[in-house]
């Protein structure tokens, strides 16, 4: 998308973190953004040190009266939205499947996969009648790959963003409505602590191991999007996993049917 055509950006989550990287990315490009959030305190510290540019509204990504609303203030003030940014998302509950709490599974597939759902519901047929635009979630390398344990109601919900980005390409490009997946490697955030605040569980010792600078990830995602990709990726190193799951699924493939079930 050219972004010096863009009008108004909506980002959910965009108060911490990845999100508000991205906003900033795109203030700097002139950008209009309206910055949505479940912490109110993040949001007001984000708006003291940023100009008339930058907008802030509360939001819930599970509740869709809350986007509706949300939708119709952002709106009123800097007009329609053509670049929706489905940020919001808590960590990895460090739980096993088998030992998972079905409240902190739901938890997780409600904000990281329901929350993206909800902002394409809300916003999605307003930028296709727009007949430009863009829209971009945020899933993970955790929704490319899933070898690793007591991720697995995160990555679930990460390769379902996956999944749905795919299929909102295939159903915006007629219309002039580009799509991208962004998925992070590490990014030193705030994600813990945020995980922890909504009542989220976390893993043992839930803190950032390190990782890139959220502003990094945002320029990174914003320059996604002007260079046409789908996939948005922060880190390099990150393909053999990717690489065996797909190899493993060519194989299966290679196998072919037995001869006496055919
Ligand atoms: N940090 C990483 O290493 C990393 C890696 C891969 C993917 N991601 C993904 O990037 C996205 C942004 O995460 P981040 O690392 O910047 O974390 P962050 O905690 O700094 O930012 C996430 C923001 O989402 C908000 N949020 C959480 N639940 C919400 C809800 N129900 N409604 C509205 N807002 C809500 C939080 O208040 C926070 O401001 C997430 O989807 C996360 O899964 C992060």
């Amino acid at each position: 998308m050219q972004l010096s055509s863009a009008n108004h950006a909506f980002i959910s989550g965009g108060a911490s973190g990845i999100g508000l990287g991205i906003a900033d990315a795109l203030a700097k490009r002139g950008v209009r953004v309206t910055i949505a959030d479940i912490n109110a305190e993040a949001l007001a510290e984000a708006l003291t040190t940023r100009g008339n540019a930058l907008r802030g509204v509360l939001l819930d990504v599970r509740n869709r009266d809350q986007w509706a609303m949300a939708k119709a203030k952002a709106e009123e003030v800097f007009g329609p939205v053509d670049l929706l940014v489905n940020n919001a998302g808590i960590a990895p509950d460090g739980l096993e499947l088998a030992d998972s709490q079905p409240e902190s599974f739901e938890r997780i597939i409600g904000i990281n996969m329901m929350g993206v759902y909800n902002g394409v519901v809300t916003f999605g047929a307003d930028i296709r009648a727009l007949g430009h635009g863009h829209i971009l979630n945020v899933a993970s390398m955790a929704g490319l790959s899933s070898e690793r344990a007591t991720s697995g109601a995160y990555s679930a919900s990460k390769y379902a963003v996956i999944s749905l980005s795919e299929t909102l390409r295939v159903e915006m490009a007629p219309h002039g409505v580009s799509v991208s997946v962004m998925c992070p490697g590490l990014v030193m955030t705030n994600l813990p602590e945020n995980t922890a605040r909504i009542g989220g569980n976390l893993r043992p010792g839930g803190k950032m191991p390190g990782g890139l600078d959220p502003a990094v990830a945002g320029e990174m995602a914003v320059r996604g999007i002007e260079r046409g990709n789908f996939y948005i990726l922060t880190a390099f190193d990150r393909d053999e996993p990717i690489r065996r799951r797909f190899e493993e699924q060519l194989a299966a493939f290679a196998i072919g049917p037995d001869a006496d079930l055919v």
